[in-house]
């Protein structure tokens, strides 16, 4: 069995953002119960449902793990069920939540090389000790069981793959053009995790889903998908940003080239949309948007979302 949680559904910023004061932030800030805060991208898995893995390290872990007692300190005076963590990229949505695990609990640390190299080179990192917090390399393209600090197995294994993406923000050079900024390989880490019979994908950050993506994901029985943005230009439309969904590196969930259509024909069990922007209509229960992504079979993962495999 996989037990999974969605710790946070939102892209970077998360819904409500600090500086985002359109009408759906606002009534989100308000409480309406038809737009939910969330909090930014993250899931947790558990083979055992005692020991868990994280993927990705929000900005916002220290709530998501206030608000998921799965993740509670359960032994002793200091401990933690977080057996590690899994990093899909280098974006600061991604590994800011590090900086949260910095007590000297151990946990075992996950990711492509390109992303260790940028937690090597940032300082900062080193408050998470590598005595405690062993950083091991993710290897692309094969079956890798996710280990706790002391290299016991959890049950859970992971097969990290590359998909288009593009390179964190804070990487880009100064003259980064308007067109989007395909990355390197590897800048973006797709993950396939089994536990027993039990599968998904998790693949929260997607510039396309190309024929390589499609054959992988082909009759998945649970897919989380990039659903940062609803239409390509929705931030420019709304007047809050330049860039389309493209020039950051994310697919939109609609048009001809969008998730939808492009994932509608996969035979997948379900398919879970995470790491929303706030700007996406699809996280507002009463948009016309969120009508017609559930009538087409597809899901809004929602803070404390939980699925059983
Ligand atoms: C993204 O998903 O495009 C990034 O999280 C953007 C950012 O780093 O602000
Ligand atoms: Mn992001």
């Amino acid at each position: 069995m996989l037990r999974v949680h969605v710790l946070g559904a939102a892209a970077g910023g998360g819904f409500p953002q600090w500086n985002a004061n359109d009408a759906a932030n606002r009534r989100a800030r308000a409480g309406d119960p038809a737009a939910p805060p969330a909090t930014q991208a993250s899931i947790a898995l558990s083979a055992d449902g005692v020991r868990w893995f994280v993927v990705n390290a929000a900005p916002d872990l220290r709530a998501q793990i206030e608000a998921n007692p799965c993740l509670h300190p359960k032994a002793g005076l200091r401990s933690s069920p977080i057996a590690g963590v899994v990093l899909t990229n280098g974006d600061v949505d991604a590994l800011a939540g590090l900086l949260h695990l910095r007590e000297g609990t151990p946990f075992a640390l996950y990711a492509h090389r390109r992303v260790l190299d940028v937690l090597d080179a940032n300082p900062i990192f080193e408050v998470v000790s590598r005595r405690n917090v062993p950083r091991r390399s993710l290897r692309p393209d094969e079956w890798q069981p996710l280990c706790d600090a002391s290299g016991t197995e959890s049950g859970i294994e992971v097969r990290p793959f590359a998909v288009p993406g593009k390179v964190p923000l804070y990487l880009e050079s100064d003259t980064a053009a308007d067109a989007a900024v395909e990355s390197e390989a590897f800048d973006t880490l797709g993950l396939e995790l089994r536990a027993g019979a039990a599968r998904l994908f998790y693949v929260a950050n997607c510039a396309r889903v190309d024929a390589a993506l499609a054959d992988r994901l082909w009759g998945a029985p649970l897919v989380f998908f990039d659903g940062t943005l609803f239409r390509d230009d929705e931030m420019i439309a709304a007047g809050v940003g330049r860039k389309t969904g493209a020039r950051m590196g994310h697919i939109s969930m609609d048009g001809p080239e969008g998730a939808m259509a492009a994932l509608e024909p996969l035979g997948l069990g379900r398919t879970v949309f995470i790491h929303i922007n706030n700007t996406n209509p699809a996280l507002l229960s009463d948009s016309a948007e969120r009508r017609r992504l559930e009538a087409a079979g597809f899901e809004i993962a929602h803070d404390g979302m939980e699925i059983e495999l």
